[in-house]
């Protein structure tokens, strides 16, 4: 009979902890919402008590998300306990997550308590809880380091106390598949109550070995896998969703277990992360890497030709890869731009479909074609961005190679047009510290990165830059255009309006 396997997602939690991968709040709903559409179980939306950006971001997913459970995560402490419910208490579904270490390692050196204490720290705040929320999850932390016997006896006694899922992490990324799989075979052997709720598992990838554990988890009675989309977390990254979900689909046949993701949406929320956060994936990376679908030797391609199955076990469209070929241009009006983003799968408000139609028609202008992969980037963009406090209203360059670059810069903030002029090293140098000058504040090029979205000479180019402030965070924007200054440019002046909107929210970046 096939199992039904529950996703829980920890990308805006787990995965935004990891450097280079911080979100804004609207970011962090954009990707919530995704989340909801390709039917995750449960969101991890975050870490109520750890600042108040972290609150109001949770509490704001609770509040918006509907058919999936939304979970904050807490320390086995009243304290936060009370923060992650007051966060998710809005939510159809909430749940509180919560966790202690449990390894000799971790307790001696940095909680500096006894097991005995940590037990009873542990059923106390389950309890405690409970008092809020039918739906507890208990995760020991650094498990895969812990005695077993200690856990059988910890998870017999925190169930009882009122938790419905136990989680078993391998935090630090060090067990093996055979490993964790008798490691949970033991534990259960131990305690029979296990059997009466949901078993986690939750895989870092340190060595590699992040999905294969996870399915070695699911193997031993698991019923819940923890991951993040495009595997992003801690260190080397939690386990990959796209990687667990397409294997349980493809090798059904041997592992006899099913989840209600709908694939075809992976990759449209891989992108959506890579856009928000900038990080991208490696080319090679298994299911949403540029070349996890391309097949380049002749003898594959013949083999293609004759066959697909040759050299595919899953189709690109069965995650999400467009197969639709019909390319608009300047001539293409609303009625096509509309039924090309229902095709691509954008379910966008009447608000967000003017203001991409509007962003197109300038693409379509300077652009002879308009392929899907340049009305991702422009639906993208439009979709996570943030209130302008700045807008660029015109520029002019002068660049040589016997001449020094010089940027003037008109932004409007307020509605008034504040104009600089810099020099630099080079057009792009000059032009952001111009705008460095407008915005009036000390800012350090964290990185700048500059890319074409589809070949040719007029592709569309997609600008990175990641600015950090005085206060050492950092912001990263994006700008797009058929101009490579402009889109540097527009992507300099999106970066300091996310600053300045998380400084709005009382939010880190
Ligand atoms: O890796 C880990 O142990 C965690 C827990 C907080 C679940 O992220
Ligand atoms: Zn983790």
């Amino acid at each position: 009979m096939t199992r039904m396997i529950k996703i829980f997602d920890t990308t805006l939690r787990d995965g935004e902890q990891s450097p280079g991968c911080s979100m804004n709040l609207r970011e962090k709903i954009e990707m919530a919402k995704q989340l909801e559409k390709m039917r995750v179980d449960i969101i991890e939306a975050g870490f109520a008590a750890s600042s108040p950006g972290d609150f109001a971001s949770v509490k704001m997913i609770a509040d918006t998300i509907k058919e999936s459970v939304v979970a904050s995560l807490a320390r086995t402490i009243e304290a936060d306990i009370d923060q992650a419910w007051e966060a998710i208490k809005g939510a159809a579904s909430p749940r509180i997550h919560t966790f202690i270490a449990t390894s000799p390692i971790h307790m001696q050196y940095k909680l500096n308590m006894e097991p005995s204490a940590v037990k009873e720290r542990a059923i106390a705040m389950v309890k405690y809880a409970k008092k809020y929320c039918s739906d507890i999850e208990f995760s020991a932390e650094d498990a895969t380091r812990s005695e077993p016997e200690f856990l059988s006896d910890l998870f017999e006694a925190v169930i009882k106390a009122g938790a419905t899922t136990i989680n078993i992490p391998d935090t630090v990324g060090y067990t093996t598949p055979e490993e964790y799989y008798a490691f949970i075979e033991k534990i259960k052997k131990n305690a029979p109550s296990m059997d009466l709720i949901d078993i986690s598992v939750h895989c870092h990838d340190d060595l590699g070995l992040g999905v294969a554990n996870s399915l070695a988890g699911v193997r031993a009675g698991a019923s819940q896998i923890e991951c993040t989309i495009n595997g992003i977390g801690e260190r080397a990254g939690n386990s990959a969703m796209e990687e667990i979900v397409m294997a349980l689909y493809t090798r059904r046949d041997i592992l006899n277990c099913d989840t209600r993701i709908i694939t075809q949406e992976i990759m449209r929320s891989s992108n959506l992360l890579t856009r928000i956060t900038g990080v991208k994936v490696q080319p090679n990376k298994a299911i949403v890497g540029e070349n996890a679908f391309a097949h380049e030797s002749g003898i594959h391609q013949h083999g293609m030709m004759k066959n697909k199955e040759t050299y595919e076990i899953m189709t690109p469209e069965s995650v999400g890869l467009s197969t639709n070929t019909m390319v608009l241009g300047k001539h293409s009006g609303k009625h096509a731009f509309r039924s090309k983003l229902k095709d691509l799968g954008y379910d966008v408000t009447e608000a967000e479909m003017e203001a991409a139609f509007a962003k197109f028609k300038i693409v379509a202008d300077k652009k002879k074609q308009v392929y899907d992969r340049d009305i991702e980037a422009i639906i993208s963009k439009e979709a996570v961005q943030v209130p302008k406090a700045y807008t660029t209203e015109r520029f002019v360059i002068t660049s040589g190679n016997t001449i020094t670059s010089t940027a003037t810069i008109m932004l409007v903030k307020d509605e008034k047009r504040i104009e600089k002029v810099a020099r630099g090293d080079g057009p792009i140098d000059a032009a952001f510290k111009a705008i460095e000058k407008i915005v009036g504040r000390d800012l350090t090029l964290e990185d700048y990165k500059l890319e074409s979205v589809t070949e040719g000479q007029d592709a569309l180019g997609d600008a990175l830059v990641k600015i950090k402030g005085a206060d050492g965070k950092v912001y990263a924007g994006r700008g797009l255009s058929t101009d490579v200054i402009e889109a540097s440019i527009y992507a300099y002046v999106n970066a300091v309006n996310k600053m300045i909107y998380a400084e709005t929210q009382g939010q880190g970046n």
